[in-house]
């Protein structure tokens, strides 16, 4: 069976990919947010997933305004990247696993989530970001990308992000072959990139977010929308990736590390990784 080892949040901030490039890792201004994945690092060289579910925001690269679907779900067997204006390099197209995106599409419909079912799906800095800064040496992971609208309001509350992410979780614990998932949330945690409040951020409220997603992730789902604008800012809202990612967490849940560094770009750049363990029988009875 399947088995789902943990995750990983991250930011995924466009600027980081030039960091990478240009080898400033070590730089006073890097240094404080690339030191937080030592600890992500020794942890995936430990636990070796073979796959990562990845809860993430379109930009603009494979959805526009056009046509953006609230949740839509990879079913490519390879997810390549394009050139989206950052001016960051362009990364190596990312192996899928078009099995076990057709089994989590199965059970997601049979939940009565109405998803989108992407067979061909470019991936923007939202995915290629947190996979260089948690394999720095190369992906050696398949994905299945899951993508949550962030962008273009009316967003699904997070209620639903977080009944999504259970969904996920459930399935992924049903799926006959044996796999290690890694389940990742990017994106966040507060900022806001336009309009009066540009340059926006909530230390305090970012704690609040990180002290509640692993113990008590309901608690987060009192706020509304506009409130987690108010409070995170209009990109901050990226937080309900990290709030389906931890739904997909369906077992007991320990917070393993952290880390907060202020700013990155214009964002609060946050990093956490959570162990999982699925529920023994006499605790899911
Ligand atoms: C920045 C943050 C993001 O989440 C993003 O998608 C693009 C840019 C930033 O802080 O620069
Ligand atoms: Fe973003």
């Amino acid at each position: 069976m399947a088995q789902i080892i943990g995750a990983v949040a991250t930011t995924h901030v466009p600027a980081i990919g030039n960091a990478i490039a240009q080898n400033r890792q070590n730089e006073p201004y890097w240094k404080p947010f690339f030191s937080g994945f030592d600890f992500v690092h020794r942890w995936l060289a430990e636990v070796k997933p073979e796959v990562a579910v990845v809860f993430y925001n379109d930009h603009g690269l494979n959805f526009f305004l056009d046509k953006l679907p609230t949740f839509a779900v990879g079913a490519a067997p390879e997810y390549r990247n394009e050139d989206e204006g950052w001016g960051i390099p362009v990364s190596k197209a990312v192996a899928g696993d078009p099995a076990l995106s057709w089994h989590l599409i199965e059970r997601l419909v049979a939940d009565e989530f109405d998803i989108t079912v992407c067979q061909e799906m470019l991936i923007d800095h939202a995915v290629t970001i947190p996979l260089s800064l948690m394999w720095p040496g190369g992906c050696p992971v398949k994905i299945v990308p899951i993508s949550i609208n962030t962008v273009q309001h009316p967003l699904p509350s997070v209620a639903r992000c977080l009944k999504l992410g259970r969904s996920v979780g459930r399935a992924l614990e049903s799926y006959p072959q044996d796999l290690r998932v890694l389940v990742v949330g990017t994106g966040g945690l507060s900022h806001q990139l336009d309009g009066t409040r540009a340059g926006f951020i909530n230390k305090e409220f970012d704690r609040f977010c990180m002290d509640k997603i692993g113990s008590d992730p309901e608690a987060l789902s009192a706020y509304t929308i506009p409130r987690l604008v108010e409070l995170a800012g209009a990109q901050g809202v990226e937080l309900l990736n990290w709030v389906a990612m931890r739904g997909a967490l369906v077992g007991e849940v320990r917070e393993l590390h952290r880390n907060y560094h202020i700013p990155i770009s214009n964002t609060a750049a946050a990093t956490m990784v959570l162990e999982h363990r699925p529920l023994t029988l006499r605790q899911a009875a």
